[in-house]
C-alpha cells in the first residue's frame, strides 16, 4: 500500500490572558525570581480565566489553525485532544470541542500521555491520514495545569502554566510531511509524577481532598535525569528513522519544562541556541501545550520555511516521550 505524505497544514496558538509572574508567586511562596529564573529560565506563565475550561483553550487555538490550512471546521474528519485536564473525565474534551466548533463529521477523542501527548496525537492522526482514511486531522495539545496545581507547594507551582496549541494535518506534497515518530513509555517511573486523586482508584472524597492528592505530585529531581537522558535519545531515534543527521536539523522544537534541560538537549545534538525554539521564559510548562504551542509561534514569527527540517521532541508524565522529524 502506497502511503500519503502527511504534514503541518496550519498552526495556532491560544495562550490566557492573565500574566502570574515570578514576584508574585514570591508573595504565595518561598521562592524568589533569582532562583526561579536560574534554576528554570521561567520568568512567567498564564492562568486561564475562572469561566475557562480546557476546552475554551482548544477553540480558540483551533480557530485560527483551520483558518491558517484554508479549511473550515465541517471538513474535519477526525479531532484529538491530548491532555492531563481535560474538562471533566467525560465526555472527552474532543467532543465538547467538535461540538464547539461545529465540526460535525469529525470522530473525536482524548489522548492521555501527558506532556508528550501532542507527539502521541500526531502519531495517531497521521496514520489515518497516511492510509487515506481521513482527510484532515485537527491535533492538539492543550492543559489548563493552574487547575491541578498547588500553589502552596514551591517545587511545582512555579513551573506550570496555561495554554493550547493546535495543528491540521492532511496531504502534503512528496518529500514534506512527517519523516518518522519515536515513540516511548516507561511505566515504572509513573510514581515520579502523578495525581492520584479522582480516578478510580482514589475517587474524590473529603480525604482525598485533605490529602491534596488532587494536585500534581512530582519528583522534580528524578524527572530532570530522566529527561536530559531521553531528550536526546528519542531525537536522535528520529533522526535516525528518517534517515538524516543532527547537522540537518534546521530547527528543534523542543518540550518547554526546563532551560537546563533544553540546554543539555542541545548539547547532545551539537546545536546552539538559534537552532531552537524557547518561549519556556513567556509560558512557564504548558504540558501537551507546549510544544505545538512553540511550533505555532515558530511559523508565525517566521522562523520555519517551506522545506526545512525540524525536530519536535518531549518527556513527560507516564513517564512518556515522544519525537517526531518533520520537513515544513
Ligand atoms: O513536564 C515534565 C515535568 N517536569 C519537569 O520537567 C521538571 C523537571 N525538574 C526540574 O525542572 C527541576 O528538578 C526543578 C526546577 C523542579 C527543581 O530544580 P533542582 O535544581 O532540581 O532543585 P532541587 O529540587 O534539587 O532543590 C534544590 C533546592 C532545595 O533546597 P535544599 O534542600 O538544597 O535546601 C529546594 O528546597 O532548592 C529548593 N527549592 C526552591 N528554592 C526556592 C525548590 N523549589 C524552590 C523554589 N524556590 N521554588
Amino acid at each position: 500500500m502506497k502511503l500519503i505524505p502527511v504534514g503541518v497544514l496550519g498552526a495556532g496558538k491560544y495562550v490566557p490572558d492573565r500574566i502570574l509572574t515570578n514576584k508574585e508567586l514570591e508573595t504565595m511562596v518561598d521562592t524568589n525570581d533569582e532562583w526561579i529564573v536560574s534554576r528554570t529560565g521561567i520568568k512567567e506563565r498564564r492562568i486561564a480565566a475562572d469561566h475557562q475550561a480546557t476546552s475554551d483553550l482548544c477553540l480558540e487555538a483551533a480557530q485560527i489553525a483551520l483558518t491558517n490550512a484554508g479549511i473550515t471546521a465541517d471538513q474535519l474528519d477526525l479531532i484529538i485532544v491530548a491532555t492531563v485536564t481535560p474538562d471533566m473525565p467525560f465526555p472527552s474534551t474532543a467532543c465538547i470541542l467538535q461540538e464547539k466548533m461545529g465540526a460535525k463529521k469529525a470522530a473525536a477523542f482524548d489522548l492521555s500521555a501527558a506532556c508528550s501527548g501532542f507527539i502521541y496525537g500526531l502519531a495517531n492522526a497521521s496514520n489515518f491520514i497516511a492510509t487515506g482514511t481521513y482527510q484532515y486531522a485537527l491535533v492538539i495539545g492543550a492543559d489548563c495545569l493552574s487547575r491541578i496545581t498547588d500553589y502552596t507547594d514551591r517545587n511545582t507551582c512555579i513551573l506550570f502554566g496555561d495554554g493550547a496549541g493546535a495543528v491540521v494535518i492532511g496531504a502534503v506534497p512528496e518529500g514534506r510531511g512527517f519523516r518518522s515518530f519515536e515513540l516511548g513509555a516507561d511505566g515504572t517511573g509513573g510514581p515520579l509524577l502523578k495525581l492520584e486523586g479522582g480516578g478510580s482508584r482514589n475517587p474524590a472524597s473529603p480525604a482525598t481532598l485533605d490529602s491534596r492528592l488532587h494536585y500534581i505530585y512530582m519528583a522534580g529531581a528524578e524527572v530532570f535525569k530522566f529527561a536530559v537522558r531521553i531528550m536526546g535519545n528519542a531525537a536522535d531515534e528520529a533522526l535516525r528513522k528518517a534517515g538524516m543527521e543532527k547537522e540537518d536539523i534546521d530547527l528543534l522544537i523542543p518540550h518547554q519544562a526546563n532551560i537546563r534541560i533544553i540546554q543539555s538537549s542541545l548539547s547532545k545534538l551539537h546545536l546552539n541556541e538559534d537552532k531552537c525554539m524557547i518561549n519556556l521564559d513567556k509560558y512557564g510548562n504548558m504540558s501537551a501545550a507546549s510544544i505545538p504551542v512553540a511550533l505555532a509561534e515558530a511559523a508565525e514569527q517566521g522562523r520555519v520555511k517551506e522545506g526545512d527540517k525540524l525536530v519536535l521532541v518531549g518527556f513527560g508524565g507516564g513517564l512518556t516521550w515522544g519525537a517526531s522529524v518533520l520537513v515544513w
